[in-house]
């Protein structure tokens, strides 16, 4: 049987709380499915930092582009906020992102009627929201050179080549393609040289994806009609900045940062990690609510390694659970029994190992 291989990068915060649940849960996969994981755990961010003084040491490096996927935490710390760049936990993520060539960032967003009241959008705005964010993640200002600070000045550059837009592009016309087949590429092509380089290369691609309806938006508008028109945006496609903004927006609609899972994708190894940080705030706690990673883990499966059945059983395995009455602090009402980062995963993994019964834990 083929054994597959999973590099899990716990970082920093609640990272390691988060990834311990997603672990276990992708455990209960393997005994369901009869499938075998090997997962073995490397440092990054700040605990790469305090482990061999590198955010991404080279024994991580090493293990990620062997691995058959990657699952990670969180990375950041606020002791090394104020540390050199190449010694920033983010830095060790952006640089993981690039040696793995991870261009395609997938951030999928959807509403559970039981978590409305979670955001503090109307039920309206809610109501049938199921939106695929398509980030760049690679390229743009997160790594254009020249970049720097001295002097009272500083300086970033934003540079995007036509070949970074075309690969983005297709992975999100491909899975326009196999939903609802709407397109919107959002830029600010009234102002920006890359915008409109962006703009022509995603018309010049719409060509070959003639059955996708292919729509044009302005940032700013387009930050306003996530909120407004939440259900009508189907895949949304854009440059590393604008989508990092947009996608922790469009987390407002799902009711809580902590559910919301990522797949980067490449032509290599894919990176899974939930869209929230390291939330140093709540680490240790077991307060940290672990859905996030726990889907991460669904992409990991899904995306990372073909595995389309046991994906969709711990995607039905959260939604059972969330149906069942399971909430982490962030998304529980006063009234509710508030359960913590360990339950919570335990109760997703009992869910999948046997999706029909219920879990003890509710039975009190
Ligand atoms: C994200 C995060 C990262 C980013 C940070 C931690 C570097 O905010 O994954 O969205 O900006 O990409
Ligand atoms: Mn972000």
């Amino acid at each position: 049987m083929k054994e597959y291989q999973i590099a899990v990068l716990p970082g920093d915060g609640i990272g390691p709380e988060v990834t311990g649940e997603a672990v276990r849960v992708l455990q209960a996969a393997g005994e369901r499915f009869g499938l075998q994981f090997a997962m073995s755990q490397y440092a990054v961010g700040a605990a790469g930092v305090a482990a061999a003084g590198d955010p991404l040491p080279p024994e991580t490096r090493a293990a990620v582009t062997q691995a058959d996927a990657v699952l990670l935490g969180a990375v950041g710390d606020p002791s090394l906020d104020h540390a050199p760049r190449k010694l920033r936990p983010e830095s060790g993520l952006l640089a993981l992102r690039s040696l793995l060539a991870v261009y395609a960032n997938l951030r999928p967003v959807t509403t559970n009627p039981a978590l409305a009241f979670c955001s503090p959008l109307k039920p309206e705005h809610l109501a049938g929201v199921d939106i695929l964010i398509v980030r760049e993640l690679v390229g743009g200002l997160y790594y254009g050179e020249p970049r720097g600070k001295d002097n009272g000045a500083a300086v970033n550059t934003l540079r995007y080549t036509e070949a970074e837009v075309e690969r983005v592009a297709r992975v999100a016309f491909g899975a326009a393609r196999r939903r609802r087949r709407r397109l919107l590429s959002v830029d600010k092509a009234n102002v920006l040289e890359t915008s409109q380089l962006w703009r022509e290369t995603v018309t010049r691609v719409a060509v070959d994806y003639a059955d996708v309806t292919l729509e044009h938006a302005y940032v700013d508008y387009a930050a306003m009609r996530l909120v407004t028109d939440s259900a009508g945006i189907d895949v949304l496609l854009t440059e590393n900045m604008f989508g990092d903004i947009l996608s922790d927006e469009a987390a407002v609609l799902a009711g809580s940062l902590g559910l919301l899972p990522s797949a980067s994708l490449g032509d290599g190894p894919g990176l899974f990690e939930p869209i929230h940080g390291s939330a140093p705030a709540l680490a240790g706690k077991d307060v940290a609510n672990p859905i996030g990673a726990i889907a991460s883990a669904a992409m990991l499966l899904r995306y990372g390694l073909g595995l389309a059945e046991p994906a969709t059983a711990v995607e039905q395995a959260i939604a059972a659970a969330l149906e069942q009455g399971a909430r982490t602090r962030d998304i529980a009402r006063p009234s509710d029994r508030m359960i913590g980062t360990r339950e919570m995963g335990a109760w997703i993994a009992e869910l999948v190992r046997s999706p029909a019964r219920r879990p003890l834990s509710l039975v009190r």
